[in-house]
C-alpha cells in the first residue's frame, strides 16, 4: 500500500515531464493532446466554518481520505458521495472523474485531489472544492446532492481571440448543445442495473477550415433535468468572459464545459461523436 504523501509527490512530477515533452512537438495532433493531469483551481468554503483539529469531523475526513488509497467502484462509475453525521455538521466528501478518466486515472486524480486540499489548499476548512482537468472533489458538511450549485464556478478563456468570425458564436453554442443532449440521452453502460444517463459527452465539429472540439459533463447527483438546467445557466453566465476566445473551459461544482480549436480529449474514448 502506498502512502498518500508519497502518490502526491509522484504527481508534481509527472507533469513537468510532459510538459518539456509537449513543447518539443511543434504541431498539434493527437499526440501532443494533454492527458495529464493539472491543478485549474480551488474555493475553500468559507462561510462553512473551520473544524477543531483533534475534532469528530477531523476524524471523519481524514478515515474518508485514507480510505481513498483503497480501490472502490466509484473510480470505475466515475462519481462518489460519502456521508456522516447529521447537519449541520455532515462530514461528506464528493468525487466526479471526467468520464474518459474513469479506473486508475480518476483513482490516482481523486487521491491527489483530496490531500492537496486537506492540507495544503484549505486546512481545517469545513467546505472547500477543488478542480483538476481530471476530476473535482469536495469537502462538505452540508446535504447537497442533487442540487445545482450556483456559487463555485469559474471561467478559465484560451488568451487567444478568435479571428473575425471564423467560428460564430451561434456554432460554439450549437456544438456545446448537441453535446448537451447527448450527455442527457446516453445511457452510461459502467454502472450496471440501472439505466441512467452518463451525463457526458464529447466530440467535434468540422467548421469550414477548422474543427471546433467540444466536451460537457454533469456531476452523477444530478438528474437529466438538473444537467440540462446547469448546462442551460453556466452556458449563458459566463459568455462575456469566452464570447470572443479560441477556447474556454467553464467550471462549476455542478457541471461544466470546454471548447477548444484544438483536441484535447481522445477521440478513441467513450462518449465521443464526430458531428
Ligand atoms: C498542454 O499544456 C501546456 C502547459 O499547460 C500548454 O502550454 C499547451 O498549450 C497544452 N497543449 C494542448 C494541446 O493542450
Ligand atoms: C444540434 O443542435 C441544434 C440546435 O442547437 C439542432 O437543431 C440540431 O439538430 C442538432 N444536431 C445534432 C446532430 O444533434
Amino acid at each position: 500500500m502506498y502512502s498518500l504523501s508519497s502518490e502526491s509527490k509522484r504527481f508534481v512530477l509527472v507533469p513537468i515531464l510532459v510538459v518539456v515533452a509537449t513543447q518539443l512537438l511543434l504541431v498539434p495532433s493527437v499526440s501532443s493532446l494533454n492527458l495529464t493531469n493539472s491543478y485549474l483551481q480551488h474555493k475553500c468554503l468559507v462561510n462553512q466554518g473551520k473544524y477543531k483539529p483533534g475534532s469528530q469531523h477531523e476524524k471523519a475526513l481524514n478515515d474518508i481520505i485514507q480510505s481513498f488509497s483503497k480501490d472502490s467502484e466509484g473510480f470505475h462509475t466515475g462519481f462518489s458521495m460519502e456521508a456522516y453525521g447529521k447537519e449541520p455538521d455532515i462530514v461528506a466528501i464528493t468525487y466526479q472523474c471526467r468520464i474518459d478518466s474513469r479506473g486508475p486515472k480518476c483513482h490516482s486524480c481523486v487521491v491527489t485531489a483530496g490531500s492537496e486540499l486537506l492540507r495544503k489548499r484549505c486546512p481545517r476548512d469545513k467546505g472547500a472544492i477543488i478542480w483538476y482537468d481530471q476530476c473535482l472533489v469536495e469537502f462538505s458538511s452540508l446535504d447537497t446532492f442533487g442540487q445545482i450549485n450556483y456559487d463555485d464556478n469559474f471561467c478559465m478563456p484560451s488568451t487567444k481571440n478568435l479571428i473575425g468570425d471564423s467560428i460564430s458564436f451561434e456554432e460554439r453554442l450549437r456544438l456545446l448543445d448537441n453535446l448537451t443532449e447527448m450527455a442527457v440521452t446516453k445511457i452510461d453502460r459502467n454502472i450496471k442495473g440501472i439505466k441512467k444517463a452518463v451525463l457526458y459527452a464529447a466530440g467535434e465539429r468540422r467548421l469550414g477550415k477548422n474543427n471546433l472540439y467540444g466536451m460537457v459533463q454533469c456531476s452523477g447527483d444530478l438528474s437529466v433535468q438538473g444537467c440540462n438546467e446547469c448546462m442551460t445557466y453556466y452556458t449563458v453566465h459566463f459568455q462575456n468572459c469566452w464570447k470572443s476566445k479560441q477556447g474556454v473551459r467553464v467550471l462549476s461544482r455542478s457541471c461544466n464545459f470546454r471548447y477548444e480549436l484544438y483536441p484535447f480529449i481522445n477521440p478513441k474514448g467513450p462518449y465521443y461523436t464526430k458531428f
